[in-house]
């Protein structure tokens, strides 16, 4: 158990992680997973009910992302496994998107390289192959379904951050001494910090 002050509230930290949803007004930037942590490889589940606690995620999501600061964000990261993901991919960080069980169509045989990082992956960038065109059509935080076309940064971050559901990141699409020697760099920065 680790007791932490926070606002002048005792939080209890072994009840925070188990439940993702605590009641979460005083806190709201999340710790994010970072490779190669085996919990990153966890398939997450569709989202059945969305509340009131669903929304205060998707909020800490949100903070949390632009603290980092970052385009997308999936659930995963934070060591929630529901099929959950916020991005924003517009210079202003005005432009919020919710993407809950997400779906894509690609929409397109093109394909183009683009360079990519990740959050769970900090301080590399690699450049992936993904299609340029798709059809996303997701829930929003009440639930409502809506579809939408994605191009360019968009498409990528939707493909990348649904990975994340997945238990996918992207060293996977990296050449296995790439993804090796990243992984071994990142072992040694998280010794260090321990
Ligand atoms: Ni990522």
């Amino acid at each position: 158990m680790y007791l932490y002050q926070y606002n002048g509230k005792i939080i209890d930290f072994s009840v925070l992680f188990l439940q993702p949803s605590f009641s979460a007004a005083t806190m709201s930037l999340l710790p994010i997973l970072e490779f190669p942590d085996p919990r990153l490889r966890t398939v997450a589940e569709p989202v059945t009910v969305f509340n009131d606690e669903l929304r205060q995620l998707i909020k800490d999501m949100f903070e949390t992302m632009y603290d980092a600061p970052g385009i997308g964000l999936a659930a995963t990261q934070i060591n929630v496994h529901q099929r959950i993901i916020t991005i924003d991919t517009s210079e202003e960080k005005n432009d919020p998107l919710v993407v809950i069980n997400p779906q894509v169509e690609i929409l397109t045989d093109e394909t183009e390289k683009q360079q990519e990082g990740c959050l769970s992956v900090p301080g590399y960038y690699e450049d992936v192959v993904r299609p340029t065109n798709i059809r996303l059509t997701a829930q929003d935080e009440h639930g409502k379904e809506y579809s939408i076309e994605a191009d360019d940064l968009l498409a990528i971050c939707v493909q990348h951050e649904i990975d994340h559901l997945e238990g996918k990141l992207f060293v996977d699409y990296l050449s296995p001494l790439k993804r090796n020697r990243i992984r071994s760099k990142l072992d040694k920065l998280h010794r260090q910090k321990v």
